[in-house]
C-alpha cells in the first residue's frame, strides 16, 4: 500500500530576534515528509524549537525561509482566508493550554467545531458521545468544563480535536499534565486514529511514549535529526 504525503517541509527556517542584535534560530533547515497514518513523536529539550515546528506546519505562524506542501498546497503562499480554511477543516490540534467554552457541556464543547452542522444533530451528538466515552468520559458528558478536572478537560479538548476526522492532527505535550494511566489511554486512541489514516505529529518530553512512534524526530536548536526505531 502506498502512502499518500499529507505534508512536505523544504529548507525550513525560523529566526526570531532577541534584543537589538542576537538572532535566534528556533528552527534551521527542517526538510521533513509526513504521510498519511503516521506517527511522529517530536523530542528535544526545552527551546529547542518543537512548539515552533508545529506551529509552522499548522499553517498557526510563517516561517522565515521554507516551503510547507500540504496536500500538495504549498501554505506558505496562503492568505489568510485559505489558512483560516486549513485550519477548519483539514487540522486538529491539541495544545498543551486547552481552552473550552465555560458555558458549553461536554459533548457539546466536542461538538462545537461542526457548527453549523454538516451532519444531522443526532448523528453528530452519537459520534461526539462515543468519543468521550472511548477516553474514559463516561457520565461526564452533561458537566461543564468547571465541574471537570483538568485532565478531564483536556481529554475533552482531544475528542473536540477529533470529531472533524481531521488530515492531521499536531499535539503539543497532549500528556503533560496527565498520570501516566490517563497518557496511554491518549496515546492509544491516537494511535487508533492515526491507523484510520490521520497522520500525527507529537511533541513530547515523555520517553516513555517512544513505543507508539513510526518515527522518531530529535530538535537541537532548531536542527532536526532522525532517529531509528
Ligand atoms: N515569539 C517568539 N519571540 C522570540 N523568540 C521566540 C518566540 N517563540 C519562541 N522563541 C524562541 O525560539 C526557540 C524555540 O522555542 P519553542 O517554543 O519552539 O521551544 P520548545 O522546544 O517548544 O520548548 P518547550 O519544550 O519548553 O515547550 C526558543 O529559544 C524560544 O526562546
Ligand atoms: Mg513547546
Amino acid at each position: 500500500m502506498s502512502m499518500e504525503v499529507i505534508i512536505e517541509a523544504k529548507n525550513l527556517g525560523k529566526t526570531y530576534k532577541r534584543g537589538r542584535s542576537e538572532v535566534v534560530h528556533a528552527l534551521d533547515d527542517i526538510n521533513l515528509k509526513l504521510y498519511e497514518a503516521e506517527m511522529i513523536l517530536l523530542y528535544g529539550p526545552s527551546g529547542s524549537g518543537k512548539s515552533t515546528l508545529l506551529n509552522v506546519l499548522s499553517g498557526l505562524d510563517n516561517p522565515t525561509t521554507g516551503t510547507i506542501k500540504f496536500s500538495g498546497d504549498d501554505i506558505t503562499e496562503f492568505n489568510q482566508k485559505q489558512l483560516t480554511d486549513l485550519r477548519r477543516n483539514d487540522v486538529g490540534f491539541v495544545f498543551q493550554a486547552w481552552e473550552l467554552i465555560d458555558n458549553l457541556t461536554a459533548v457539546e464543547n466536542v461538538e462545537a467545531p461542526m457548527y453549523p452542522e454538516s451532519v444531522p444533530s443526532n448523528v453528530l451528538r452519537t459520534d461526539a458521545i462515543t468519543l468521550l466515552r472511548r477516553l474514559d468520559l463516561l457520565d461526564r458528558e452533561y458537566h461543564y468544563p468547571k465541574e471537570m478536572s483538568g485532565g478531564e478537560q483536556q481529554r475533552v479538548a482531544l475528542a473536540r480535536a477529533l470529531i472533524k476526522r481531521p488530515k492531521v492532527i499536531f499535539a503539543d505535550e497532549p500528556t503533560g499534565n496527565l498520570d501516566s494511566e490517563t497518557g496511554h489511554l491518549i496515546m492509544r486512541l491516537l494511535k487508533t486514529v492515526c491507523r484510520q489514516g490521520t497522520a500525527i505529529i507529537i511533541a513530547t518530553h515523555d520517553e516513555e511514549l517512544r513505543e507508539y512512534a513510526d518515527r522518531i524526530i530529535r530538535l537541537h536548536d532548531g536542527k532536526m535529526t532522525e532517529e531509528r526505531v
